[in-house]
């Protein structure tokens, strides 16, 4: 098989029939998935039709016709042998594991049961933040995968007790995968300083936003990290921007329609670069789920729409904006000396209160990383396992 390591189901296959043109499996749960000839013939795993070193394809199935199913049996380990024929390469026949069928069935069911379930949340987070123990975290896989699943799942975790140490930050960032550099560097300080070329350089109040909503792919998760917080004020706030949105969606649909159709322009500038991106500040998936918010004051652009639309562009803005603003979607959090917090910045929205630069110091520092590395540091945790 293809996989480096083996896909598990609990599940077994009672039966297989076969008309043809597709395998029809029914398994001992009552679920029935139908797979394509085609599709079958061109997923085989077996040596031909794979590099059986880099286990990439090797087949191209635009060069063997179209291919007929001749017979199709369970085999005494469980697993699917299907014979192809087809008009300009012959017979062919292919082995399928029950896990690998299984982790790759188009049932409705299946593809219902695979989509990533998301805890969307308002104020109520304030007593159940997810929580991760920087040993924990830095240690085991148990504390990794735990750190990886909340920002999966609720888009935010708290990672405490980390070293206090400039650059700290990176170690914990690096245990996932590769920093993602942006124009700020491949990490950055927030610190009050005098020229500032951006708002997070000042002691100014954050109202919540995302990160680099000027960019084509504005960075997935975010890292913030707390070296020092003595002075008076710079608390953090987030909100959940799906679970806003969602709301939205119910409370004043037209909004919803025109920040999900409509792009607004985000910019940001300074001596040495100029990067402008426009989008919708409510990203769709085709099927109408949420799946990126940008929404930053301080770098959106002159909007640039049709005259007509202006006004109702700025409507739906406000009514959004409003919904930010309500403390029932608050999390409130003071970050201490050894606190990491880290989201998702295409969901979660951060903000800070202003603070009195006089009154102490106040030192964060910033990264990023990628959905990708997250994602396959859960796979191997999981091939690990397997
Ligand atoms: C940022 C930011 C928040 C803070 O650096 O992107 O929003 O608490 N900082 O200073
Ligand atoms: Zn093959
Ligand atoms: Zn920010």
């Amino acid at each position: 098989m293809s996989d480096l390591a083996p896909m598990r189901t609990e599940h077994t296959l009672a039966r297989v029939e076969h008309d043809g043109r597709s395998v029809t499996l029914h398994w001992s749960d009552g679920r029935q998935s139908r797979f394509p000839a085609l599709w079958l013939r061109d997923n085989c795993p077996c040596p031909q039709c794979r590099h059986t070193q880099a286990l990439e394809r090797t087949f191209t199935f635009i060069d063997h016709g179209r291919p007929r199913v001749t017979a199709a049996r369970i085999d005494a380990e469980g697993v699917l042998e299907v014979e192809f024929q087809s008009g300009n390469s012959g017979t062919h026949r292919s082995r399928y594991t029950r896990g690998w069928l299984r982790s790759y069935d188009c049932s409705a069911e299946a593809i219902a049961a695979r989509r990533p379930q998301l805890r969307l949340w308002d104020a109520g987070i304030n007593q159940t933040l997810p929580v991760v123990q920087y040993e924990d975290y830095m240690g085991t896989d148990a504390g990794m995968r735990a750190w990886i699943e909340a920002i999966q799942c609720d888009g935010i975790v708290l990672l405490r007790g980390v070293p206090a140490r400039p650059g700290e930050l990176l170690h914990v960032g690096r245990r996932i995968g590769p920093i993602r550099p942006t124009n700020f560097g491949d990490h950055y300080d927030v610190v009050s300083m005098p020229n500032p070329n951006a708002s997070a350089y000042t002691a100014m109040g954050l109202e919540l936003h995302t990160d680099l909503a000027n960019w084509h792919s504005p960075p997935d998760v975010q890292l913030l990290f707390c070296l020092k917080s003595s002075v008076k004020g710079g608390e953090s706030m987030f909100a959940d921007g799906f679970k806003v949105a969602e709301d939205l969606r119910v409370q004043d649909p037209e909004a919803f329609r025109l920040l999900s159709t409509h792009p607004m322009e985000f910019r940001f500038h300074d001596d040495a670069c100029d990067i402008r991106f426009s989008a919708p500040a409510i990203a769709l998936d085709p099927a109408g789920n949420i799946t990126r918010i940008r929404f930053n004051n301080w770098l959106r652009a002159p909007l640039v729409l049709p005259e007509h639309l202006l006004e109702p562009m700025y409507a739906a803005l406000e009514s959004f904006w409003r919904l930010f603003r309500d403390p029932r979607y608050h999390l409130n959090l003071r970050l201490d000396p050894g606190c990491l917090i880290a989201y998702n910045n295409n969901r979660v929205l951060h903000g800070r209160a202003s603070f009195d630069p006089t009154s102490g110091e106040r030192h964060l520092q910033g990264c990023y990383l990628s959905f990708e590395d997250l994602e396959s540091q859960l796979r191997l945790l999981d091939r690990a396992n397997a």
